[in-house]
C-alpha cells in the first residue's frame, strides 16, 4: 500500500531510485514520483499511473543530484492525480509517505489557522506541512520531524529530504514498515528489503516508533522512547534480493510455476523426511489447545478455511477462521487454550496485524504463518510458522497460498500425532502423501493447452460461478477471488451444495460454472449438483481427476489433475484455477501483475 525509499548516495539518485520502485511497485501504481536534493535546492518529479509515466517524465525533464526520495502511491486520501502524488513538499520540506494519517482534518484545520494553504487532498502533505512548521518555528531538523511524529495519529512509514541537509534522509516508521540499507559509503531506508536490494544486502529492519536519520556512513537510530538504539543489521538472502520475470510474460505465470519448488521448501521445514514425522519448526503443544483462531484476509483467510477443514478432519481440533477487518472490531470471545494463528504473505496487513494485537492482549499465544519473516506478524508473534514461497510479487498472490496451505496440511499431521489421534504408521503415511506435493503439483500444471482454450470462452462471460465441496469450497472462493481480481469478471465460490438455497437462480443459457471435483467421498454429492446447473443450461468446466472425467456429464470441458491423497487435493488442484484466472486475463488484455485498484500489500484499513 504505497512503497517507499530514500537514497543517500554517491551517484545519481533519480534512476535509482526508479529501480527500487520498480521493485515497490506491487505496493502501489496509482502514481509515482521523486525528489532530490540538486545544487542545495529540493526538486521533484511525479507522473500519474504506472512508474513508466515517470520514467518518460524523468527521460524529458531529467533530475539530479545523489540524495534524494521516491515513492509508489495506493490512492487512499485523494483521488490518483498529479497533484496528490509524492512527494509533497512544504517549504524546506520533501516527503514521501506509506500509511494514513488519521487526524490530518484537525492537524490541517491548525495549518489552515496559521496561514498555510494545502495543494493536494492527501494526509501526507498535512505531515509536511506540519515539519516545515516546526521548522519555521526555529526547530532543528530532527526536533521538527519528532515534534511532528508526535502529533500524528495512525499508521506511517516516511522518508523526508529537507533543504539545507545536502547529505540527510529522515525516516520513521509506525504501523508500517521500514529498513534501513547499509552500503559501502552510502546508506538507505526503504518499505522492504526489496527496495533496497539493488544497492546492499546488509538490512536492518526498524522497530514501531523507531525514527532514523541516514548519511553518507550511518544510520542514527532513535526508538519510540527517543533514546539511541541499535537494530541487528542481517545479510538478506539473494531471493530477497532477485526479483526478475526471467522468461515468462508475468510474475504471476512465473510464480505459478514456481509452486512446486515453494512447496517443497516449505514442506522441507515442517517434515522430517527419513524419519516420516511432521515436526513444524516452532514447538506449539497441541494437546493443550482447546481450540485455534485463524485470522487473515483475503487469499490467505481462504488457506485459514482450508486449514480449519484439514485440522479439524485429521487432528480432531476445533478451528475458527475469520476475516481480520471483522474480528478485530467485533470483541470476540476467546477462551483460553485458543492458539491465534494469522495466516499473511506479507506479514504487514493492517487489519490481520491488529487481529494478531488483539488476541495477543487477550492473553492468547500467536502464532504467524508469514512470507516475508522480518515482517511485523513474524515479529510479534509468539510463534513463527514460515512459508518459503519467496518473493512474491504479482499481486494475485498464488505461491504464497499454496506455501500456506502446504503448512496447514502439515500442522494437521503434526497436531494429529501429537494429540493420538494418528499412530506412526498413519503419521509417516500422511508424510509420505505431503511428500509427494511437488511432484503432482507440477504435473497438475500441465494444462496450459486445455485451459487457454476454455479460457478464451470465460473471457466473454458476464458472471462465472465456482463450486466446491469440503476442503474444495474455500478453493471455489479462491478460485473466484483470483478471477474477480485480474479479469474484472464477476465470479462467486459457493459450497456446491449450497446452490440451491439461492445462487441457483443466477444460472442462464451458458452461464460457466466450475466444478471443482475431485473422486473423492463427495464426489457423488457433487455430481448431483453439476446435474442441476446443466439441467439450468450452465456450461459445466469440471476441474477433476482421471476417475472423475469417467463420470463427467456430457458436454461438460474437463481439466485433468493428478489423483491425489485429500490432505493435499487443495495444493494439487490449485494450479488449475490460478491458470484459468491467469489465462482469461491475459486473453482479455488485462494488467495481470497489477490489476485495476488494488496493491498487494493492504496496510491501511
Ligand atoms: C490475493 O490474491 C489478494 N491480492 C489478497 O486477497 C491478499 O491475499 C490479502 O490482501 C492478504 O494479504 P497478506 O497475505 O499479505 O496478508
Amino acid at each position: 500500500m504505497c512503497g517507499i525509499i530514500g537514497i543517500v548516495g554517491r551517484t545519481a539518485v533519480a534512476p535509482r531510485l526508479v529501480e527500487s520502485l520498480r521493485r515497490l511497485e506491487y505496493r502501489g501504481y496509482d502514481s509515482a514520483g521523486v525528489a532530490a536534493i540538486v545544487d542545495g535546492k529540493l526538486e521533484r518529479r511525479r507522473a500519474v499511473g504506472k512508474l513508466r509515466a515517470l520514467d518518460e517524465h524523468l527521460a524529458a525533464e531529467p533530475l539530479g543530484g545523489t540524495v534524494g526520495i521516491g515513492h509508489v502511491r495506493w490512492a487512499t486520501h485523494g483521488a490518483p492525480t498529479e497533484a496528490n502524488a509524492h512527494p509533497h513538499a512544504s517549504g524546506r520540506v520533501m516527503a514521501v509517505h506509506n500509511g494514513i494519517i488519521e487526524n490530518y482534518a484537525e492537524l490541517k484545520a491548525e495549518l489552515i489557522a496559521k496561514g498555510r494553504t494545502f495543494e493536494s487532498q492527501t494526509d501526507t502533505e498535512v505531515a509536511v506541512q506540519l515539519i516545515d512548521q516546526y521548522l519555521s518555528e526555529g526547530q532543528a531538523p530532527l526536533a521538527a520531524f519528532q515534534s511532528a511524529l508526535a502529533r500524528f495519529q495512525g499508521a506511517y512509514a516516511l522518508a523526508v529530504l529537507i533543504e539545507g541537509e545536502d547529505r540527510l534522509v529522515l525516516g520513521a516508521r509506525r504501523g508500517s514498515p521500514l529498513v534501513v540499507g547499509y552500503g559501502d559509503g552510502e546508506m538507505f531506508i526503504g518499505s522492504d528489503a526489496l527496495a533496497v536490494g539493488p544497492f546492499t544486502n546488509r538490512v536492518a529492519y526498524l522497530d514501531e516508533g523507531d525514527v532514523v536519520a541516514i548519511d553518507d556512513t550511518s544510520a542514527r537510530i532513535l526508538d519510540a522512547a527517543g533514546h539511541d538504539a541499535i537494530r541487528p543489521v542481517r545479510v538478506i538472502p539473494a531471493s530477497a534480493a532477485l526479483v526478475e520475470k526471467g522468461n515468462y510474460r508475468h510474475f504471476m505465470e512465473k510464480e505459478i510455476h514456481e509452486q512446486p519448488d515453494s512447496c517443497q521448501h516449505t514442506l522441507a521445514a515442517y517434515v522430517d523426511p527419513v524419519a516420516l514425522k511432521a515436526s513444524p519448526p516452532a514447538d506449539v503443544d497441541f494437546k493443550a489447545l482447546n481450540r485455534i483462531q485463524i485470522v487473515a484476509c483475503g487469499t490467505a483467510s481462504y488457506a485459514g478455511l482450508i486449514g480449519k477443514y484439514l485440522i479439524e478432519r485429521i487432528a480432531g481440533l476445533p478451528v475458527d477462521v475469520e476475516v481480520s477487518s471483522e474480528f478485530r472490531y467485533r470483541e470476540a470471545a476467546l477462551s483460553p487454550g485458543t492458539l491465534a494463528v494469522a495466516v499473511s504473505q506479507s506479514g504487514e496487513t493492517a487489519d490481520t496485524l491488529a487481529a494478531l494485537r488483539f488476541c495477543k492482549a487477550q492473553g492468547l499465544v500467536t502464532a504467524a504463518i508469514v512470507n516475508a519473516h522480518q515482517s511485523t506478524m513474524a515479529r510479534e508473534a509468539d510463534v513463527l510458522w514460515p512459508t518459503h514461497a519467496g518473493p512474491e510479487i504479482g499481486v494475485a498472490s498464488t505461491k504464497a497460498f499454496t506455501a500456506q496451505v502446504s503448512v496447514m496440511a502439515a500442522l494437521a499431521v503434526a497436531a494429529a500425532a501429537q494429540r493420538g489421534r494418528i499412530d506412526a504408521a498413519q503419521e509417516a503415511h500422511l508424510v509420505h502423501v505431503l511428500l509427494e506435493a511437488p511432484r503432482l503439483i507440477s504435473e497438475s500444471l500441465q494444462v496450459e493447452d486445455t485451459i487457454r482454450e476454455i479460457a478464451h470462452e470465460l473471457g466473454r462471460a458476464r458472471d462465472v460461478l465456482y463450486l466446491g465441496r469440503g476442503a474444495m469450497y474455500p478453493l471455489a472462493l479462491e478460485g473466484a477471488l483470483k478471477l474477480k481480481e485480474i479479469s474484472y469478471i464477476h465470479a462467486e465460490g459457493y459450497a456446491a451444495g449450497e446452490l440451491k438455497h439461492g445462487p441457483i437462480a443466477l444460472i442462464e443459457e451458458d452461464t460457466p460454472v466450475i466444478v471443482i471435483a475431485p473422486s473423492d467421498s463427495l464426489f457423488e454429492k457433487t455430481a448431483s449438483n453439476m446435474a442441476e446447473v446443466i439441467a439450468r443450461g450452465a456450461r459445466v468446466i469440471m476441474i477433476t481427476d482421471a476417475e472423475g472425467q469417467r463420470h463427467a456429464p456430457p458436454g461438460a470441458r474437463v481439466v485433468t489433475a493428478p489423483a491425489c491423497d485429500p490432505l493435499i487435493a487443495p495444493l494439487v488442484f490449485a494450479g488449475a484455477i490460478q491458470l484459468l484466472a491467469y489465462y482469461t486475463a491475459v486473453q482479455k488484455g488485462a494488467d495481470v501483475d497489477q490489476p485495476r485498484n488494488l496493491a498487494k500489500s493492504v496496510t491501511v484499513e
